[in-house]
């Protein structure tokens, strides 16, 4: 019996498999709107199989886009492009969701294959930033962002809840704040990035108070019934790792007393040259502890893309959820070879019988 193919549910959602596209920036929209290209690739990763399929990273404002191509949900128009894509993932038997999030001072940059870095000076393309404190990440981040006021506070926190009920009216039924990877809210919580001065930056409450305040205003528009998450980076790399987990198992469990459904359990990503053990599934064991202290659902990414590893993930207790990335872009029809190759006999949720009734009977 494979764990990986066993339904899950979380509220009133309940998912065909453990298998999740985690949100992943195409960089193809113009001036924020979802269009074709969105619409035939999420289409495709949904009828691959996956239970849930998040979409990529959506700004709430223009100024929270990580590069011009980034899509965006912060007026109604936007909202309706994304009207095909919930109906193509829902068509094909899979759950709907979408990532939003503010880029901070990581925003304004180039597309990673146009380099990655910040929009030069002075290019027309780009844009000013803000985040907690007047810091630049660095590297090829060198921008300085402006100071947030009070009022930018306010008015990002807004734009997350204009954001959600946007999201939920368009047919969304998941949603994830994107609190992690240094875009804005996981450098409120970083003291790498967030050196204020008042009531939203120094002691651990402090750091913590934007992300825990956008969860609750975001938790009272967004239906009770429906699944909550927020991705966040639990571990930075930087040589104070066991500090860092004991301050963000803190904030998950705030964030479950707020109301949250789900953790996807991430790294920070708050420095340049951060030590990260690539190669191995290095968040399994961090993501069980969480999911064990703080009490709380959790999935992860970064090398769950072999079948074994995500099965064993979801046997061994570590995560609730697996999310395939990559391998999803290598091949749409992951699950499907994923259940052939654990020997999960006839996987129709895997590929509708239209498809199967060829495949499998001659
Ligand atoms: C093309 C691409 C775009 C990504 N965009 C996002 C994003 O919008 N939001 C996010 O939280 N993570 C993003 N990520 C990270 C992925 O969600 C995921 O964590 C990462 O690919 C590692 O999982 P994998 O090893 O299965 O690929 C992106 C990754 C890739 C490859």
């Amino acid at each position: 019996m494979s764990a990986l193919f066993q339904p899950f549910t979380l509220k009133d959602i309940t998912l065909r498999n453990r298998i999740a596209v985690p949100p992943m920036c195409q960089y193809m929209a113009a001036d924020g709107k979802a269009n074709d290209w969105h619409l035939s690739h999420y289409a495709t990763l949904a009828r691959g199989g996956a239970g849930l399929v998040i979409v990529e990273a959506t700004a709430v404002s223009p100024e929270g886009r990580i590069t011009p191509g980034c899509t965006g949900i912060w007026n109604d128009d936007l909202a309706q492009a994304f009207g095909p894509v919930v109906k193509a993932i829902k068509a094909a038997g899979s759950v709907p969701g979408i990532q939003i999030g503010h880029a901070g001072r990581k925003a304004s940059s180039n597309r990673p294959w146009e380099g990655d870095d910040h929009i030069a000076e002075g290019d027309a393309r780009g844009w000013n930033t803000i985040a907690p404190s007047a810091i630049a990440f660095g590297a090829g981040l060198p921008k300085t962002p402006r100071a947030m006021s009070l009022d930018d506070i306010a008015r990002v926190r807004q734009d997350f809840v204009d954001a959600a009920l946007r999201a939920r009216e368009i047919g969304f039924e998941w949603l994830e704040l994107h609190f992690a990877h240094g875009y804005l809210g996981q450098s409120f919580f970083s003291a790498h990035s967030n050196q204020r001065d008042d009531i939203y930056g120094g002691s651990v409450e402090n750091r913590a108070r934007f992300l825990l305040e956008t969860l609750k205003a975001v938790r009272e528009v967004w239906p009770e019934s429906l699944p909550l998450t927020v991705r966040f980076g639990v571990i930075e790399y930087d040589g104070r790792d066991e500090a860092t987990l004991l301050e963000s198992i803190g904030l998950v469990r705030g964030f479950k007393a707020a109301g949250l459904d789900m953790l996807s359990v991430s790294v920070g990503f708050s420095i340049p040259g951060a030590a990260i053990p690539w190669g191995t599934p290095f968040l399994a064991p961090i993501a069980e502890r969480i999911r064990r202290e703080a009490g709380i659902p959790v999935s992860s990414a970064w090398g769950f893309g072999t079948p074994a590893i995500a099965e064993q993930a979801v046997k061994d207790g570590q995560l609730d959820l697996v999310m395939v990335g990559r391998s999803h872009l290598a091949n749409p029809h992951w699950p499907y070879a994923a259940a052939k190759e654990l020997g999960v006999e006839r996987p129709s949720w895997t590929l509708p019988a239209q498809y199967a009734h060829w495949l499998e009977r001659y």
